[in-house]
């Protein structure tokens, strides 16, 4: 088809292109008549630009303007003049011209809208994916993928340039246990069998190592099937490192490098050379979590000091079945941890109502908190006092609470005991996160990023009365645990590490294991017998058994890192087509039935009703 093809696009033009005949093309995003004229908001990826139809211009014109509604594509040529002053736009890149228009070709109508492109969150999520190609001509939308692909391109570019070979691992492959479930692809060839979709690439990338390509990198999809939330999707996108001869400095110095430079490339943003590093415990004791926004500081404390003096019997008999299980667990040689009771003081926040604090109670109760205690800070800062809540039982210690902890006058301070340390932790955690958000503690426009190292390797699973890998079963337990890891695996650390970003676990990694005899003691303790594993991972324990090198890697999610970047608070924001939260596609409506035959093909049944 000819048609008038664009000279310039709708974001292209200046006051020096007065004078010009041009030709545009894009979509009417709004239309309005004023005085005779018609006002065309002509758009494009690269902006947008006025455009005029007169009254004096020939009526076949005047007749094509009329027809315009919002989203047609259209074609315009005219001649480009400068707006009088008064008629200059500054919010506007075009805002100095117009383009008066001579001829108008109409490419495509629109039907009726499903909603107004330009409405900005009223929209129903549900329809705004249903019809996600309109959503995404919305500026803001363009915006998002932009920088998306701008980030893509300079994590390339960076690694790149630092000697990494980038690639590609296959999408179908042995199914492998690995903390979610898999997403299954039934093979045709051989019926009864399946490939799995990667929840990452990494046995594969432990594999290039022992080839010896020694830094590898890939932007990889990795698919897992688990409930989505807003950080969450079940198709997802990593981007994948692997390093050889290294250890946990270089790892995370390389990190620290890629993300300065991509921040600094795409958002003009200058990031700290390193970033702050807590350890697992660290993280925990003082906030709650292993991964805390560190855009405000508000630390948990520790209140066990002021129990014994204090007449609270809930704190002491805490601390006291915190200190049994401690025993308890010494006997037969297994670390537990003891109680705690941790308090968080709330600047200024004396006059929260009675309301206001259960509902923090019942935010932290969503933690397996038993209560929330509270006391306001009275007096003066020369003879400071405890009011309201519990402050009756610690009334003669108030000076020294308040002074211990920091607090001022008309501070509210919030206390959670428990007998494990950790649902103290938690739970109070939960309450300094959702006291950020209601005090709009954190910044929207900073990046605090932090490293959480030194994990626990193992974790204890309370269902199943065993222990499991932490992040997974391949990471290297830090040398000093090697003699004690079948003795007390609850208290060995891995070399592993988080990359937190405002609240966001924003990458993940480790020292890998490379001796297939630490392996094994590894498989043994989460109960996997030598069968299993040479049945389930034999190609990598075999392989390391081919003088596997040292190596270590860390994947940082490009979805969270986009949508951080973006100032959002979903990755679907920075997905093109990302599912909705039941793993659904409501534009192209999958999963969905497929034909009988195609089962048959496959040999596969499918059941009416689930066992
Ligand atoms: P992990 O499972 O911690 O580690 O994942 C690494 C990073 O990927 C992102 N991520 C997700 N993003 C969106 N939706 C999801 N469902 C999702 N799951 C994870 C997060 C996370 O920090 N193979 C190891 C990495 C390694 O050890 O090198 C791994 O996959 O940002
Ligand atoms: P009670 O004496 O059980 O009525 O509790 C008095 C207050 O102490 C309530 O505000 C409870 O939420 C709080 N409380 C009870 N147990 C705990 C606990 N383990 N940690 C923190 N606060 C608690």
């Amino acid at each position: 088809m000819e048609y008038m093809k664009r000279t310039s696009t709708c974001g292209a033009l200046r006051k020096k292109d007065a004078g010009n005949t041009v030709i545009l093309n894009g979509w009417v995003y709004r239309k309005r008549e004023h005085g005779g004229i018609s006002f065309i908001n002509l758009r494009d990826r690269y902006g947008a630009t006025q455009v005029l139809v007169d009254e004096n211009s020939p009526p076949e014109l005047v007749a094509i303007s009329a027809e315009l509604r919002n989203e047609f594509c259209i074609a315009v040529e005219g001649i480009v003049r400068e707006r009088p002053a008064s008629m200059v736009n500054p919010d506007m890149a075009t805002g100095e011209i117009e383009v008066l228009a001579s001829r108008l070709l109409i490419l495509n109508r629109c039907e009726v809208l499903p909603f107004q492109l330009d409405e900005e969150g009223d929209i129903k999520e549900e329809l705004r994916l249903k019809y996600r190609y309109l959503d995404l001509r919305n500026a803001d939308m363009q915006r998002k993928i932009r920088l998306r692909s701008e980030v893509s391109f300079a994590v390339r570019e960076w690694m790149s340039n630092q000697g990494f070979y980038e690639i590609e691992t296959p999408t179908f492959i042995k199914s492998t246990p690995e903390g979610a479930r898999d997403y299954l692809v039934p093979s045709r060839l051989h019926a009864g069998k399946f490939y799995a979709l990667p929840q990452s690439p990494q046995l594969y990338k432990q594999l290039l190592m022992v080839s010896g390509f020694d830094k590898y990198f890939q932007i990889a999809r990795c698919y897992r099937d688990e409930d989505a939330r807003g950080d969450r999707q079940p198709e997802f996108t990593q981007i994948d490192i692997e390093m050889s001869f290294v250890s946990r400095d270089d790892v995370l110095t390389m990190t620290e490098g890629l993300m300065g430079y991509v921040f600094k490339k795409c958002l003009k943003v200058e990031l700290p050379s390193k970033f702050p590093r807590l350890s697992y415990e660290e993280a925990m004791d003082w906030y709650g979590s292993d991964k805390p926004d560190l855009r405000f500081d508000m630390k948990l404390q520790d209140f066990a000091p002021y129990v014994a003096a204090g007449g609270f019997q809930a704190f002491k008999d805490a601390l006291a079945a915190g200190e049994s299980a401690k025993a308890a667990g010494l006997t037969k040689g297994i670390s537990i941890e003891g109680g705690a009771v941790k308090a968080l003081v709330v600047p200024g926040k004396a006059n929260y109502s009675r309301k206001q604090i259960e509902e923090l109670e019942t935010q932290a109760k969503v933690y397996k908190a038993k209560g929330l205690a509270w006391m306001k800070v009275a007096g003066s800062s020369d003879a400071p006092a405890l009011e309201g809540g519990v402050s009756k039982f610690f009334a003669s210690n108030a000076a020294n609470i308040v002074r211990g902890l920091g607090a001022k006058t008309g501070d509210l301070i919030l206390v959670c005991a428990d007998s494990r340390a950790r649902i103290a932790n938690i739970a109070l955690g939960a309450v300094r996160s959702r006291l950020g958000k209601d005090l709009s503690l954190c910044d929207p426009h900073k990046f605090a990023f932090v490293w959480i190292v030194d994990f626990p390797l193992f974790e204890f699973n309370e269902e199943e009365q065993r222990w499991e890998a932490a992040h997974h079963m391949f990471s290297y337990p830090q040398e000093q645990y090697h003699p004690t890891l079948e003795s007390d695996p609850g208290a060995v650390k891995g070399d592993l590490y988080d990359l937190v970003l405002n609240g966001y676990e924003q990458a993940s990694g480790s020292i890998r294991i490379h001796e297939p005899a630490l392996q094994k003691r590894i498989f043994n303790i989460v109960g996997i017998s030598p069968d299993e594993a040479e049945k389930k991972f034999g190609f990598l324990t075999n392989a390391f058994k081919f003088g596997a090198p040292p190596h270590g890697g860390i994947a940082p999610g490009l979805d969270r890192l986009v949508m951080l970047m973006a100032g959002e608070t979903s990755i679907k924001e920075v997905i093109a087509f990302p599912k909705n939260s039941f793993a659904q596609s409501p534009m192209d409506d999958c999963p969905s039935v497929v034909e009988l035959k195609q089962l048959d093909e496959l040999r596969l049944l499918v059941r009416p009703e689930p066992r």
